[in-house]
């Protein structure tokens, strides 16, 4: 069983504290990515989990024991990091046997489940080769197959890909997702790339300041942030997000923000009441804004970003602020300097306490 759980976990350096009270599970066979910026206590979750770093409160489980004050060694876990970490006057073949040299096992047995995992990993070719005679991204396999080879109950790892190149990098993802299908295995996976967190994760934990700020499914979190943090977070180009002033005119509310008056539904003014809330964060994703004559905001077009597929048309308010609206390349784009209206359907808009970033209603 490959479960890991966390309870409470705090862990402080001195001063700092790394990461504050977290409550995670994850499950036998799961993908789990902890994504958030740097600094935000990612790698300590991690080395927590493995055994390098002990808690100052709270207890871990992997599989059904507390491993609270138990070696790293002794953990079952398998750690994959950044810098990977070869031997270099090893070969790969001896680089990857070495775990099993370490667990005393047989020859025979060490050498065919080499072979098993080089075949997996596609590394058969380079199993005679020194780290100075592969390239990157072969290092990097050989780093995995060197954790593969151990069976452990769960891997861990920490940005593995980020000294990869972009297409290699792409792919090298995607391998890795077919790998963990394949070994059914649980894997927690660090990143600050939220492209892979959305990507690769069953589920995605955002944190931020060694707090998770959300876990749920990529589209969960897209689609329903928590908070004004996780929607700025995530996405590309990120949410737009409008600041106003709860408005009553005629009974009905709407936020009044420097581009115009964004109306809402009747269930979102009833929750914007309940709130509280003093100012309210508006936010839209960038492929839910549309140029529409009879929208609410008033805006003039600053650039037109061509990507090809899409463009994305940088608009301004008044006041300076930036909205982005994405339109697909068959959609006739509106040129700089346009004055334009902007507008979105109710459903899309995401309502955020902008003084405490908590999301408003459903
Ligand atoms: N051994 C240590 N002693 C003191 N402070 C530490 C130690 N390890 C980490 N920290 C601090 O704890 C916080 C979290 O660090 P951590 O390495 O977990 O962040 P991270 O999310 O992995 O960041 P990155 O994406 O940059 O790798 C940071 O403020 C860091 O400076
Ligand atoms: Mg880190």
């Amino acid at each position: 069983m490959g479960r890991v759980a966390l309870t409470r976990v705090t862990k402080r350096f001195g001063e700092v504290t790394a990461v504050s009270d977290i409550t995670l599970e994850v499950e036998d066979q799961e993908f789990l990515v902890l994504l958030g910026p740097s600094g935000c206590g990612k790698s300590t979750v991690l080395r927590l989990i493995a055994g390098l770093e002990s808690p100052t409160d709270g207890s871990i489980e992997i599989g059904d024991r507390v491993v609270n004050g138990v070696e790293p060694k002794e953990r079952d876990v398998a750690m994959v990091f950044q810098s990977y970490a070869l031997y270099p006057q090893m070969t790969a073949r001896r680089n990857i046997e070495f775990p099993l040299k370490n667990q005393r096992t047989p020859k025979l047995e060490r050498a065919r489940r080499v072979e098993e995992v080089a075949e997996t990993l596609e590394l058969t070719e380079v199993l005679d080769r020194r780290p100075a005679q592969m390239s990157g991204g072969q290092r990097q396999r050989v780093a995995l197959a060197r954790a593969i080879v151990r069976r452990p109950e769960a891997f861990l790892m920490d940005e593995p890909l980020s000294n990869l190149d972009a297409k290699l990098r792409t792919q090298t993802r995607t391998e890795l997702i077919e790998l963990q299908r394949r070994l059914a295995t649980t894997v927690v996976y660090v990143t600050h790339d939220q492209v892979e967190g959305m990507t690769m994760g069953h589920r995605v934990a955002v944190m931020e300041n060694g707090v998770i700020q959300q876990v749920g499914a990529p589209t969960e979190i897209y689609d329903h942030p928590a908070n004004l943090f996780v929607a700025g977070f995530i996405g590309n180009p990120p949410m737009n997000v409008l600041t106003g002033l709860p408005t009553s005119e005629d009974g009905r509310l709407a936020i009044e923000t420097p581009g115009g008056g964004i109306p809402l539904t009747a269930p979102q003014q009833d929750a914007v009441r309940r709130s509280g809330a003093t100012q309210v964060a508006v936010g839209v994703r960038p492929e839910h804004i549309r140029l529409d004559e009879d929208g609410p905001l008033r805006a003039s077009v600053a650039v037109i970003e061509a990507l090809g597929y899409e463009n994305h048309v940088v608009c301004r308010l008044e006041d300076g602020q930036q909205v982005i609206v994405r339109l697909r390349a068959e959609v006739a784009a509106p040129r700089e300097g346009d004055k334009v209206h902007l507008g979105a359907e109710p459903r899309r808009l995401h309502l955020f306490d902008a003084t405490t970033g908590a999301r408003i209603g459903t």
